[in-house]
Formats: structure tokens, C-alpha cells, sequence
């Protein structure tokens, strides 16, 4: 069976991570616009590298783990033949943490950095700043930045996704709000024959582009869906 697996704020919620929107979201405190758009990192790098830096240092904190619906979505991956690709729109490292081998991070990853100029990613977890020297060359100040798509950018990597939806025969949807594409639009490319599932707390605006809803927190509802996968 080929499966393919999209997650969102919502998987890693009850592993302590602020979703981005409702009453106490990302979202609700910060513009997205003076924090995450390339126009915002023109206007002044400093502003956003502090919005993210504070995301990173709370993602390193040792309380922040993967929950039994990062574990569950791993450990099927690890014991079953399926072709298995979990895209997340998540940039905490907590699928990868859990153990998931075929992540793809649509919306890019915050324990990385980008040169702006050459591309180039490299593993990073320390704070960044204007004057943070490339470390291949330290002459070289302020290029980095952090390796997350913002708003008005092009997701990563679009077309494997697409053509992953296209063949695929089960598709499960796991805490996003359907409401940022090309995400959202995802569940639409799978072919009419594709089992369509929904795990989320609430209804969202793709609910009826669905087969299956099951409303329920994910460290509960994840692991019960998989087991019922397996027999
Ligand atoms: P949102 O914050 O928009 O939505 C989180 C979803 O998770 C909501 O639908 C909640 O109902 C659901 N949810 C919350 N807790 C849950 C739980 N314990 N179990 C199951 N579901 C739960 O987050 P995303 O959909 O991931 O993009 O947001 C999509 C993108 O918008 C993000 O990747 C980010 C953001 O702006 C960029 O920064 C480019």
C-alpha cells in the first residue's frame, strides 16, 4: 500500500509546542508579516531572527519530545512494507526525533540554516544574528538564515509531493487547519480511489474532501487508527 501521511502544529501540540492559530496561537502574538515573509528579513533581519531564535531555543528544550502520535506514525513506518512518505508542514525536528525515516518538511526545517547566497543548508542550532559568520567562511557575516519557507515563498520540494498524492492509496491528514496551501490542497490530488483520512480536534474547511473524520486529541487517535491499520 502506498500512504502517505500530512502533518501540521496540531501532532505536535500535546508534545508542548504552540499551534499557529486560535485563542493562544503563534500567530495571535506576532505579525505574520514583520516575522515571516522575505520582505520582513530585508526590512530588518534582527526582528526575525529573534522570533525564531526563540522558537528554536524552546524547541531544544528537554521537555519538548516526540508524543505517542510521532512514535505511533515511526514506528509503522520502521515495521511495515508500505511505501511510506510523512510530509509535515512542522519545522521542529520531532518527527525525526521519533524516528521517522521518509520525512519531508514542506515548510523546511528550524534546526537548519541556509546561506542566502549559495543555498547551501548545514545542521543548526545555535542563535543567529546579522553578524553570525558562515562557518566555512568566517569572513563572511550575516548570510545565514534560518532554513524555513515563509509566507510568499514556494514550499520545498512540491513536485515529489505531488506525485506521492497522485499514487497514493491511503492519505491521512493529521492536525493542520486546511487553510494554508498548497497544503490545504493536497487531499485534492489524491486519486478518487484513495482512502482519505482526517484526524484533528475540529472540523476544517477540507473536512468534506474526505473519506474518514476522526475528531480526537492525536497521541490518542494516531496510534488507534494505525493499530486498526495493521489487521
Ligand atoms: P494551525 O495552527 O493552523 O492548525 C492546527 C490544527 O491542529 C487545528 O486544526 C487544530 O484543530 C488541530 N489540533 C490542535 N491540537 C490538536 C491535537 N492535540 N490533536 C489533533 N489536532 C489538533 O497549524 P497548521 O495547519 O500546521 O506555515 O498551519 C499550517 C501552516 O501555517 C504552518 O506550517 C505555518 C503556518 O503559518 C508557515 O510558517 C509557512
Amino acid at each position: 500500500m502506498k500512504i502517505v501521511v500530512l502533518t501540521g502544529a496540531g501532532i505536535s501540540a500535546e508534545s508542548g509546542i504552540p499551534t499557529f492559530r486560535g485563542s493562544d496561537g503563534l500567530w495571535e502574538g506576532h505579525r505574520v508579516e514583520e516575522v515571516a515573509t522575505p520582505s520582513a528579513f530585508q526590512k530588518n533581519p534582527e526582528l526575525v531572527h529573534q522570533f525564531y531564535n526563540a522558537r528554536r531555543r524552546h524547541l531544544l528544550q528537554k521537555e519538548i519530545r516526540p508524543n505517542a502520535a510521532h512514535l505511533a506514525l515511526a514506528e509503522y513506518e520502521a515495521e511495515h512494507d508500505d511505501e511510506f512518505l510523512l510530509i509535515t508542514q512542522n519545522i521542529d525536528p520531532l518527527h525525526l526525533l521519533a524516528g521517522s525515516k521518509n520525512v519531508l518538511a514542506m515548510h523546511g526545517q528550524l534546526m537548519e540554516a541556509r546561506c542566502i547566497e549559495t543555498g547551501k543548508v548545514i545542521p543548526w542550532k545555535q542563535d543567529l544574528t546579522i553578524h553570525t559568520p558562515d562557518p566555512d567562511l568566517p569572513t563572511r557575516i550575516g548570510r545565514l538564515r534560518p532554513n524555513v519557507v515563509w509566507f510568499g515563498e514556494m514550499p520545498l520540494r512540491m513536485h515529489e509531493i505531488q506525485q506521492a498524492a497522485q499514487n497514493a492509496d491511503l492519505f491521512v491528514a493529521i492536525g493542520t487547519s486546511a487553510v494554508v496551501y498548497p497544503a490545504a490542497g493536497i487531499v485534492e490530488e489524491t486519486p478518487a480511489t484513495c482512502q482519505r483520512v482526517e484526524i484533528n480536534l475540529e472540523e476544517t474547511p477540507q473536512s468534506d474532501a474526505f473519506t474518514q473524520t476522526i475528531r480526537g486529541p492525536a497521541s490518542i487517535e494516531v496510534p488507534k487508527f494505525l493499530n486498526r491499520l495493521q489487521r
